[in-house]
């Protein structure tokens, strides 16, 4: 018997994660995304990541017949960009810094990084669509303090917290 959904949030809000904005354009060239943490690198060679596409999300469709997506990871003090993806509401590029990647998905402005794939397959995740991207071009913030990601943990936004205390083994 599965868990429901009430305990599987709870155990699974405990795995701190990145947050980002998955990106493409739909069949109109228009850009479309949403707030993602469910991404994750997959292989080295060929270089692979996983997206987890809600199949329930306005842009599902847009991601169902795109060829490719972008990441965009976030840094700390974007949480109102990653409000705003996460929300349903069709103009949510409007006001936002963006331009157009090598592979024509949507790369937002001040991210700490960002990576294009191309799509290699699509597979069925329960409510959720699994897609496998080749990572062809990168970009990571060139200033030296860009470099704090934004974080998910326990349903709320959080930063990291500095290195860790002396291990005393
Ligand atoms: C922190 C956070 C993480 C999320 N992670 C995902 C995810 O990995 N996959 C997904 O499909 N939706 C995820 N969502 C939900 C979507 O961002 C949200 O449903 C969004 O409104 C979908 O956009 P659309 O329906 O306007 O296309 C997440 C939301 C938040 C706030």
């Amino acid at each position: 018997m599965g868990l429901d959904a009430h305990s599987f949030r709870a155990v699974m809000g405990s795995l701190a994660a990145g947050v980002t904005v998955v990106t493409t354009t739909d069949r109109q060239g228009q850009p479309r995304g949403l707030t993602a943490t469910a991404v994750c690198s997959v292989s080295l060679d060929p270089p692979l990541i996983l997206v987890c596409i809600d199949r329930t999300a306005d842009c599902y469709e847009a991601f169902q017949t795109a060829e490719i997506f972008a990441v965009n990871l976030l840094q700390e003090w974007q949480a109102g960009v990653s409000r705003r993806f996460a929300q349903k509401e069709a103009r949510k590029f409007e006001g936002i810094g963006y331009r157009s990647g090598v592979t024509g998905a949507p790369i937002l402005a001040d991210v700490l990084a960002h990576v294009e794939c191309r799509i290699r397959a699509r597979h069925p995740g329960g409510d959720h669509t699994i897609l496998v991207g080749e990572a062809v071009a990168h970009g990571l913030a060139s200033s030296p303090d860009a470099r704090s990601p934004l974080v998910h943990y326990q349903g709320a936004y959080a930063r990291l917290g500095g290195g860790l205390p002396a291990d005393p083994s």
